[in-house]
């Protein structure tokens, strides 16, 4: 089977470079994670590669299409769920309002939403919740509702931008679960951090990116042997550490 992400990518904002030649190549059924400081060019590349912003150069294949040439095939393909908690609009709403409305969004077919719906709040341990109002969330709830909405499809790839931004210990081991456990289904994942715990524990392989650029790649383990260091922390600092 061919690679689910095959991207070499850049992106300029006017004259400044977000994101500068990054590789990128990404198996089945791997979580691959995208490490950087702050404005690194995480959620750009994403958002490259999810075809929401069009390269300045370079060219990227997700599932087998091309981002640019063949924008609807990828997005049938992934699911996307970004950095930022959901827009104000869906407050009013129940969680499971909310998310029959996205399955719809999705073009899950009309017979299968309620089933659908159902069984991604399940998944994410919000049936008992489903009923509440959003508004009533926490923001660990609202993270996980984010999780479900982005399965609606049964994507390929899921593209996670901070999955646990935010989230108290208890809410981020549980996304953790949930994340290994859509693997272990065969999912491939891409995963944006700045938690070094997370790409540790979730990651079967990682790029760090500073300022646009790749500086360092491997599975965890190689890249603290390659060191002689302890933590993905140290191997961070390393690597991005301004001097
Ligand atoms: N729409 C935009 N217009 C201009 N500059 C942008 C735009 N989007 C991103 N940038 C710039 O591109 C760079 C990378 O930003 P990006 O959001 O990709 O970083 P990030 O790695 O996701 O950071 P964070 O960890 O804070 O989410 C930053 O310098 C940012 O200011
Ligand atoms: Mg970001």
């Amino acid at each position: 089977m061919g690679l689910i992400i095959d991207a070499l990518l850049s992106r300029s904002f006017g004259d400044r470079t977000a994101v500068s030649d990054l590789e990128l190549q990404v198996s089945p059924g791997e979580v691959f994670g995208l490490l950087g400081p702050n404005g690194a060019g995480k959620t750009t590349t994403i958002r490259m590669l999810a075809t929401l912003l069009p390269p300045s150069s370079g060219s990227a294949s997700v599932c087998g299409f091309d981002v640019v040439r063949a924008a609807g095939e990828v997005r049938r393909r992934i699911g996307y769920v970004m950095q930022q908690v959901s827009p104000m609009g869906y407050y009013m709403l129940t969680g499971r309002e909310k998310t029959e409305i996205e399955a719809a969004l999705y073009h899950v077919p009309r017979r299968q939403v309620r089933t659908r719906a159902a069984e991604v709040l399940e998944l994410v341990g919000l049936t008992a919740d489903a009923d509440r109002l959003v508004q009533e969330y926490s923001g660990g709830m609202q993270k996980r509702l984010d999780l479900a909405c982005g399965l609606l499809h049964r994507p390929e790839l899921l593209i996670l931008d901070e999955p646990t931004l935010g989230l108290d210990v208890q809410s981020r081991h549980r996304m953790w679960d949930h994340i290994r456990s859509l693997c272990d289904e065969g999912m491939t994942v891409l995963l944006a951090t700045n938690y070094m715990d997370e790409a540790d524990r979730l990651c079967d392989r990682l790029t760090i990116i500073d300022h646009g650029r790749s500086v360092a790649a491997g599975s965890p383990g190689e890249l603290k042997a390659a060191l002689g260091a302890l933590s993905l922390d140290d191997v961070f600092l390393h690597h991005t550490r301004e001097l």
